[in-house]
């Protein structure tokens, strides 16, 4: 045997090291799950269709997504080389940042907000610029255009927002696009089915404008992983450069067409989500709970400091929710998605016993 010192290994970079590690909770199954914003039901009956006749054939050629992407942009009303198909938004982020994020740039970024934002630019020699909103979680507009620097290379923009659910108003993203033209800056719309509102069309004319859609909510497809980049034919060029041609793989492009193609089931389902918030609101409002109005499948509500012993409880009553207190001026919050009415008539039931249990302990302490 050739005797191999044992030498220390190398390092990452920098930034790399100094980055913390980024665990999503884990769901139980038999919990309802009203922690991760996903459709809480299922998918279109005709993507399991298309999943059912998946072939071994079919999954031992490596993916081929140009004629799906040219499908999506169809639908978005696009042309194909504006449409970029990735592992869920998440990887739309990464390559954009890796795209056009270099040392001495800003990113700027509303907070609270989605917290890939800034996993991912911390891994680029960015610096990171946060522009905290106010109490009531309104999108912090006039800060934000305060904080755009020559250095501000890519503002990035949840709308609807998550976890506070606030929305930006289209003449806002226009002033926005129009104060940073040196700037790129990316609209998530992410829950862009529960709001209704999209400023894809303004693609034509804001140049630095790049919108970012998934499949992972309304659609219920979260773990087949398909996002999708939509820019001007310019941009869309720089970001093929930095993706991987194989990063949506072959069953998720598979099923894409057959979840385009059933727009009914996807209207159903976000008109039961809207009636289930209305309902939902009402049993919060009932119980004094402190909530934000929301555009998107999920409320943030205020607990308060008891708010690990709430998520707890809710999670021994069989709902799973979201602690966001750690999230930049959200002290004592809790995400909440929004499922169909059923389950959340079962989740304020839960609510309803947890918060009397909580408010009557507290009766007791005093
Ligand atoms: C604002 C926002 N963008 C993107 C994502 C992730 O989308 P995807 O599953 O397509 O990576 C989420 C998921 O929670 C989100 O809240």
């Amino acid at each position: 045997m050739v005797d191999i010192p044992n030498r220390p290994a190398p390092k990452p970079r920098a930034r790399v090291q100094a980055m913390k590690e980024y665990h999503p909770p884990l769901g139980s199954r038999d919990s309802l799950r009203l922690d991760f914003n996903e459709n809480t039901v299922a998918c279109s009956p005709a993507v399991r269709d298309v999943l059912s006749g998946i072939s071994a054939g079919d999954l031992t050629r490596y993916p081929e997504r140009e004629s799906v992407e040219a499908q999506v942009a169809r639908n978005l009303e696009l042309n194909p080389e504006q449409v970029i198909l990735t592992n869920g938004v998440d990887e739309a982020i990464h390559v954009l940042f890796q795209a056009f994020l270099e040392e001495g740039n800003e990113l700027l970024l509303p907070v609270p907000t989605y917290t890939m934002y800034e996993v991912y630019a911390s891994s680029t020699d960015a610096q990171i610029v946060t522009v905290q909103a106010a109490k009531d979680f309104k999108f912090p507009y006039q800060a934000l255009l305060e904080a755009i620097t020559p250095q501000t290379k890519v503002i990035a923009l949840a709308n609807p927002n998550s976890p506070t659910g606030s929305i930006i108003r289209r003449d806002q993203i226009i002033a926005i696009a129009e104060r940073a033209p040196h700037a790129i800056v990316l609209l998530d719309e992410a829950y862009f089915h529960f709001y209704g509102e999209t400023a894809i069309d303004l693609l034509a004319s804001l140049s630095n404008l790049v919108i970012a859609r998934t499949f992972s909510k309304a659609y219920g497809v979260a773990g087949l992983r398909v996002g999708i980049l939509a820019a001007s034919a310019e941009n869309a060029r720089w970001m093929r450069r930095v993706i991987s041609p194989y990063s949506v793989n072959s069953v998720a492009l598979a099923c894409i067409p057959a979840a385009l193609a059933d727009r009914a089931y996807l209207d159903r389902y976000v008109e039961e989500v809207l009636a289930a918030r209305t309902e939902f609101e009402a049993a919060l409002d009932a119980l004094s709970i402190r909530r934000w109005p929301s555009e998107a499948n999920f409320i943030l509500v205020h607990i308060g400091g008891k708010h690990r012993e709430f998520v707890q409880a809710m999670n021994a009553g069989g709902v799973l929710v979201r602690d966001r207190s750690n999230d930049p001026g959200c002290a004592g919050c809790v995400r909440i998605t929004i499922g169909t009415r059923e389950q959340m008539r079962r989740a304020a039931m839960v609510l309803n016993n947890v918060v009397s249990h909580m408010r009557e302990a507290k009766e007791a302490e005093a």
